[in-house]
Parts: structure tokens; sequence; C-alpha cells
């Protein structure tokens, strides 16, 4: 028997309402709108006020995805929600996110993969879906990344943000349409590269941590900005090749929004033309996790996917973890 494709049926997304310009981080630490714009692209992100939640954005996101994909919640079987960020360590947010949304009969697990995420999550999501475990799998990247930042330290407040994005992934008897290939790979070599040390069990919670400061964000970002450019170009290529499609062939490519200067260094080295690069770190900083789920939520929405097009995804981010998938809307 045929293996089913997993094609997406809705996109989701949800953003908090505050926004932090450039200038209002100017006012707070020494930086300039002009450095963060040039060095990353970013003009304003959104922040959760005090009280919000990554789960409640997460929600939404979902129940968005599954409104447009005509799904009721007691049909998915699976949600995932890929984040760094989750709302506590116990239970993990994939469950709470089940509950609030009726979601009823899915299991629901969190996955860990930094900023690569929501690749590892689609990824894993096209396995339950091909062995035919699985029907309708909600697939999330949520987080409050601004909860753990050094609103002290420019080096990190500038770039990250907060939000959520979702897709419904559907079994499809059709051949050729969703996920064709993804690719996933690690270095825990380099590991210190982007960390949150504290909160975990190996530094526990304490006045001593938090007086060091160990539940904050901390990036050698140059190092990883080398890195991140080599890496998704590479992935790019593998997922490329796996399913014999040349680069110019790629009608939208939705990058992890880290940098805008990461994705336009990927997108001139592999050869796909500006136009078909979706660009919203402008307006959303990094997200993390969430940012292509949103990305692709914005896109879908303006009309810019259309069906037979050929979509290339990819991410880099903490473990380091990097990875790619292309689909066929
Ligand atoms: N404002 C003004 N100056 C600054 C700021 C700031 N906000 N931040 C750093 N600088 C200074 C530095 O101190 C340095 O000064 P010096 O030359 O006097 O020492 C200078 O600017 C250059 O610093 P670099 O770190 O070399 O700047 P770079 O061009 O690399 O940009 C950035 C920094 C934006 C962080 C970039 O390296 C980057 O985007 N890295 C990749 C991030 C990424 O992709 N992370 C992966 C995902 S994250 C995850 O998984 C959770």
């Amino acid at each position: 028997m045929n293996q089913p494709s997993a094609i997406v049926l809705g996109t989701g997304a949800s953003l908090p309402e505050k926004i932090l310009t450039n200038h209002d981080l100017a006012r707070m630490v020494e930086t300039s709108d002009e450095w963060i714009t040039t060095r990353t692209g970013i003009k304003e992100r959104r922040v959760a006020r005090e009280g919000e939640t990554m789960s409640q954005f997460a929600v939404q996101a979902g129940s968005r995805a599954l409104e447009m994909a005509g799904i009721a919640p007691a049909e998915i079987d699976l949600v995932i929600c890929a984040t760094v960020t989750p709302d506590m360590p116990i239970p993990s947010t994939a469950c709470l996110i089940q509950h609030r949304l009726g979601a009823s009969r899915a299991a629901a697990f969190d996955l860990s993969a930094g900023c690569s995420g929501f690749i590892y999550a689609l990824s894993v999501a096209h396995q339950f879906i091909r062995t035919r475990m699985y029907r309708n799998v909600l697939v999330i990247g949520a987080e409050l990344l601004t909860k753990y930042l050094d609103w002290s330290d420019r080096t990190t407040c500038i770039l990250f943000a907060d939000g959520a994005g979702a897709v419904v992934l559907s079994a499809d008897e059709r051949e050729g349409h969703g996920i064709l290939t993804t690719a996933l790979h690690s270095d825990g070599a380099l590991a210190d590269y982007i960390t949150l040390p504290g909160g975990g069990t190996l530094h526990p919670p304490t006045e001593e941590s938090v007086r060091q400061g160990l539940h904050f964000i901390k990036m050698k970002g140059n190092e990883t900005f080398k890195l991140a450019v080599r890496s998704i170009e590479d992935v790019c290529r593998e997922v490329l090749a796996t399913s014999g499609v040349r680069p110019g062939e790629v009608d939208l490519f939705v990058p992890h929004q880290a940098n805008a200067r990461i994705i336009d260094a990927v997108g001139s080295r592999l050869g796909v033309a500006k136009e078909k690069v979706y660009l919203n770190i402008e307006r959303t900083g990094n997200t993390s996790s969430a940012s292509i789920p949103i990305a692709l939520d914005e896109a879908n929405r303006k009309g810019l996917v259309h069906r037979g097009d050929r979509i290339l995804f990819a991410a880099f981010g903490a473990g380091l973890t990097w990875g790619a998938a292309l689909l066929r809307w």
C-alpha cells in the first residue's frame, strides 16, 4: 500500500498586541535603530505583557489553523508544540493546548530543538502520517522568548520576540503532494553557542542562580551567524537534491526569521530569487520555533501560496540544530 502524503490543510498565527520598536530599545540599552536595522533587518517586535502566556497564543494560533482546515478539535490525533519557552517544565504545554482546544482524542507533547523546532516537529508529524498511525496532526511553534531576556544585554534583547504559529497537517492519498522531504541535523559539540543555563536540573532556580543571571538567554552571535549561513544553505541543497528540485524551481522560501542578513546570504548563495523569499522579521523579530509558521500563515492569508507551489522551509538554532523541509502545496 502507498504511503499517504502529509498536506497542509490550514495555517494560523497569533502575536501579542504590544509592540516594542528599535527606538524604544535605544532608550533601554546602548544601541540605535540604525544599528539594529542594518545588522538584523528588525524594526519592531511583539512582546507579551505581564500575565500573557505562551499557551494562550499557541491555542489561538491552533484554533485559527483548525478553522481554516475545517477540522473539528476532536478530529485531531496529535498535538506537537515546538518550543523552548514552555509555560512550565511540567506538564508539557502541548497538553494544556490539547485540553483548551478540546482536542479530546489527541496525544500531545512538546518538542525542543531551538529555533529549528518547527522543522523538527513538521518532520515528526510527517512520520506519523506516513506510517498511517495518525491522520490529523496539529503542529504548533510558539515562544515567549522575551521572558528570558536580559534587557541590559544589547546582543540578545534586540533580537528575540514572542508569538505563535500553527499548521494542520493531514493525510492525503494523492501522491507528490504535501511534505516531500525533510532533513534534520544537530551538533551538540557547539551547545554553548546559544544557551539558557539556569532553571533546569543542572542549575535549579535558586537566589544565587537568579543573581548570576543564569535564567537569561546567552548567545555567541557572530559565531552562530557564520555557521547558520553555511548550514542552512547545505541543508536546503540536501532536501532539494533528495526531491530532484532545482533551487530555481522553488516558488516560495520561508526561512526561520533569525536575521535578514542570514536570509539574504542564503537566498543568494542558493540562487532563489529575492521576490520568492518571504521576510517578515522587520515586524516580528526572531520568534524562534514560531517564526516559520507565523510567516507561512501571513503568506497564505495574503494569497501568496498556490496549489502545486514548491515551498522550502529552513531553520538553524540552539543545540546546535538545523533542518529543512520541502513541501508541494
Ligand atoms: N547595538 C549596537 N552595537 C552592538 C549591539 C547592539 N544591539 N550588539 C552588539 N554590538 C556591537 C558589539 O559589541 C561589537 O562591537 P565591537 O566591534 O566594538 O566589539 C559590534 O557591535 C559587532 O558585534 P557582532 O556580534 O560581531 O555583530 P554581528 O554583525 O555578528 O551582529 C547579531 C550580531 C545580530 C547577534 C548576529 O550575529 C546574529 O544575528 N547572529 C545569529 C543569531 C541566530 O541566528 N541565532 C540562531 C537562532 S536563536 C535560537 O535558537 C534560540
